[in-house]
């Protein structure tokens, strides 16, 4: 039996259709404008489920609407036992990789702007030592900004950038001289257009999980954490971990094999961690950090494995504002390390 439900939110300009039926796919999916198409993979078939959306609002708008119907659920299988059952939720999106190809390169500038001038790497560690003193690092509840280089510390081989709106804004207001550099003004710039569509994923997914008010806060929104990392070829993987977040979402990376994870359990072993099936070609993962853990959504561990090649990638962190973290001990992590 098919049952079709036609939805009219704004007769003139919005519709949403439900079609369900006896052998409908096993994926939800959306269309929407050109630009922008996500879907979600859940780890079981969902009985019945089509969405589809067609939309002439502005793409966050879209990206907002969708999400609400994405995360809803309406197939018994909701966002939280997704969680629970394989650790992430796979959501298609259609940026691309010309956005983050560009991240990438105005990255691999700046980090190499940076080491060969160490004065205005010290500049801009001053200015994170001055911004995690103002009270805008509290809304973030991190002391993590600015840039990390450890690619010449045996082992972790990476450098990475940790960039926010806030410590963007606080650079350009209290370091002037900054804004002459293009090789740092470029970067921040493609750092900031990469982390725009984002935001509204995740204040629909604390929706959809009955916690809008974990974001609530004098701006409104989610603060959010956009890392940039790239690991060199000498990389070697120790232990995962679970990161500090409400949310984590995988925007990007050059190699996805190399991610592994596993859903929480109360015990884990190596043989636990997996690189997530990829449903869609392009596609971002999000998983539940350590600070749900009060609403007993508990954190998806997960490490980056080792590989022969450079790997870039992109991750935004969705942290609670204002957020003093209670100790909480979850479980042990197994080494990758071999003996
Ligand atoms: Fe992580």
């Amino acid at each position: 039996m098919i049952l079709r439900k036609a939805l009219s939110l704004y007769p003139t300009r919005l519709k949403i259709w439900f079609r369900t039926e006896a052998k409908a796919p096993a994926i939800g999916a959306i269309e929407s404008s050109p630009l922008l198409e996500i879907g979600a993979r859940f780890d079981r078939p969902i009985p019945g489920l089509w969405l589809g959306l067609k939309s002439k609002f502005s793409i966050a708008l879209s990206i907002a609407i969708f999400i609400s119907f994405l995360f809803r659920p309406l197939c018994g299988t909701s966002i939280a036992e997704q969680f629970e059952r394989a650790g992430y939720l796979e959501i298609s999106d259609k940026h691309g990789t010309a956005m983050f190809d560009s991240l990438y390169a105005y990255f691999d500038v700046f980090t190499e702007f940076l080491q060969k001038n160490p004065s205005w790497a010290q500049k801009l560690y001053s200015a994170k030592e001055r911004f995690v003193r103002s009270k805008d690092r509290n809304y973030y509840s991190t002391d993590f900004f600015g840039l990390y280089d450890e690619s010449k510390r045996e082992g972790r081989s990476q450098v990475c950038f940790y960039y926010s709106n806030h410590f963007h804004e606080f650079i350009c207001s209290r370091y002037p001289e900054f804004s002459e550099v293009p090789e740092i003004v470029h970067f921040f710039e493609a750092c900031l257009k990469t982390q725009k569509p984002y935001g509204s994923l995740f204040s629909a997914a604390a929706s959809e999980l009955g916690l809008e008010t974990i974001f609530s806060s004098e701006y409104k929104q989610p603060p959010i954490l956009l890392k940039i990392v790239k690991y060199l070829p000498s990389y070697i993987p120790g232990r995962p971990h679970y990161d500090g977040t409400a949310f984590s979402l995988f925007l990007h990376s050059t190699d996805n094999q190399s991610l592994l994870l596993s859903p929480y359990k109360s015990s884990l072993t190596i043989d636990d961690f997996s690189s997530p099936p990829r449903e869609f070609s392009n596609s971002v993962l999000l998983i539940p950090g350590a600070f749900l853990t009060e609403f007993f959504i508990y954190p998806t561990p997960h490490i980056v494995a080792q590989s022969s090649k450079i790997r870039y990638a992109t991750i935004a962190f969705a942290m609670r504002p204002y957020f003093v973290p209670p100790k909480i001990e979850h479980s042990p992590l197994p080494s990758f390390i071999r003996n």
